[in-house]
């Protein structure tokens, strides 16, 4: 049998596409059953100064350069963005040509029509950069006989960086960011990172493999970790808890519960224990199995050997696993869940005041389980603030007694939720 080569059209020499060129020009000389060779690379900027040198006539601007070239097989799409990409692939695709992307935003919107193209015209559609590390799980899942019945993941590094530095230095949000941004760790634009989107775009990529269909982004409910302050990190910490941006996806019965949001976590054991610009995951299937996982976040590396184990899987005629479509969940509506919470009222500091405050839970169902409230008032408003941590309530009810303690004239400030969740491993 000869060997099977590969000839690749790279789309984006930015960050992710110099990784490639990189690990593909140190694998040139190493002794493989199959070659990949790089035929074309297209650019927005001709001229640009790149910190990989590449011969002249690879270089390109003009898509069809690599889209109408019969001698390219496989496609590459690191440009990132949503509607430039999703031509290129989709034409790559009709083409018969295979693709490989690294593209999370673009796959959450419209991850269903290029995987039903894939799968139209016969090609591979690697997805692997999207998030390595997740995908690693996600092909596990895929491939186990029992469903998955909850996972809970920690998918965006900076937002983590930043909510261990406010524990750590006893920063507020805004400081922590600024590191995070001073070292490269965050965008000059962060909002992809700390409002959830990013974390967003990976659980609904890795829904979409795992339950076989991708979830509308505009239905998920995401929430990021502006609010947060640096005192809710320590008052978390005195209950036992850290509190992270996580990712949950949950099965019961027909329903499927979908939502990112920062939320406590018992402190001492599995994805709370993940520090800084970690991600990690854990899982749960329907006969109580639990697997956790722990990987370096995204980057420039880790996501350039995400491409290559692709391209290796399609030399070896390996065939890409493709959602199933079973049967569809309902999405179960944020208002219907059921948690417990911790919530933060910064109020005047008045005989009665909290006597107030949980007589309006009591009235909406909602019981507490612990307080902490802490020295005399403080500030130019002369608040306090109570912290309540209360047992199993629906989320309906909370906001509504919210609402109301909000009205109250002692409350001086919007009152803070954050959920709390059990880990898994
Ligand atoms: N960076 C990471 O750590 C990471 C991790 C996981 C996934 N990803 C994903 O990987 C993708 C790329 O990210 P990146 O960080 O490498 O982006 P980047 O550094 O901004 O690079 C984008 C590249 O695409 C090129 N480009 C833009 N529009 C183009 C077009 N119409 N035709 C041809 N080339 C075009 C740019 O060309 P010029 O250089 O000529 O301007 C640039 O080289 C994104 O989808 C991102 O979400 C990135």
């Amino acid at each position: 049998v000869g060997k099977k080569v590969l000839h690749i059209g790279l789309f984006g020499l930015g960050t992710v596409g110099e990784g490639v060129v990189e690990l593909l020009l140190r694998m040139e000389n190493e002794n493989k059953d199959y070659e990949l060779i790089l035929e074309k690379i297209a650019v927005k900027h001709l001229k640009k100064q790149r910190s990989v040198s590449t011969p002249p006539h690879l270089l390109a601007t003009d898509p069809r350069e690599i889209l109408e070239n019969p001698g390219i097989d496989t496609v590459i799409e690191v440009i990132g963005g949503v509607n430039q990409s999703k031509e290129i692939i989709l034409q790559a695709l009709r083409k018969g040509k295979n693709v490989v992307t690294a593209n999370k935003a673009l796959l959450a919107r419209e991850g269903e029509l290029i995987f039903n193209e894939a799968v139209r015209n016969n090609c591979y559609l690697g997805v692997r950069a999207s998030n390595n590390a997740i995908y690693r799980l996600a092909e596990s899942l895929v491939f186990s006989p029992f469903k998955m019945e909850k996972l809970i993941g920690i998918f965006n590094g900076t937002s983590n960086y930043i909510l261990t530095q406010m524990e750590e230095e006893k920063e507020d949000f805004s400081s922590a960011l600024k590191k995070a941004q001073a070292i490269g760790y965050a965008e000059q634009d962060p909002s992809e990172d700390v409002d959830g989107y990013d974390t967003a775009n990976k659980l609904i990529v890795l829904v979409g493999l795992v339950f076989g269909y991708f979830i509308p982004l505009e239905s998920l409910f995401i929430e990021g970790i502006r609010k947060i302050s640096y005192e809710d990190v320590l008052f978390a910490k005195e209950l036992g808890f850290k509190i992270k941006l996580l990712a949950i996806a949950q099965r019961g019965g027909e329903e499927l519960e979908v939502r990112v949001h920062p939320a406590l976590l018992p402190g001492n054991e599995g994805l709370a224990q993940l520090d800084g610009i970690e991600n990690g995951v854990e899982v749960r299937d329907e006969i109580g199995v639990e697997v956790g996982m722990q990987a370096p976040g995204a980057g420039k590396y880790p996501t350039a050997m995400a491409v290559l184990e692709d391209l290796v899987c399609i030399a070896n005629g390996r065939r890409s696993s493709f959602p199933w479509q079973e049967k569809r969940l309902n999405l179960k509506k944020m208002d219907e869940i059921k948690t417990k919470y911790y919530l933060r009222f910064n109020v005047l500091d008045r005989i009665g005041v909290l006597a107030k405050i949980s007589g309006i839970l009591g009235n909406h169902n909602i019981s507490i389980n612990s307080v902490i409230q802490k020295g005399r008032g403080r500030g130019v408003n002369n608040t306090v603030p109570i912290i309540m941590l209360t047992h199993e309530a629906k989320e309906k009810d909370i906001q509504s007694s919210l609402q109301e303690i909000n009205s109250l004239s002692v409350v001086r400030e919007e009152s803070l939720l954050i959920r709390v969740e059990e880990g898994i491993c």
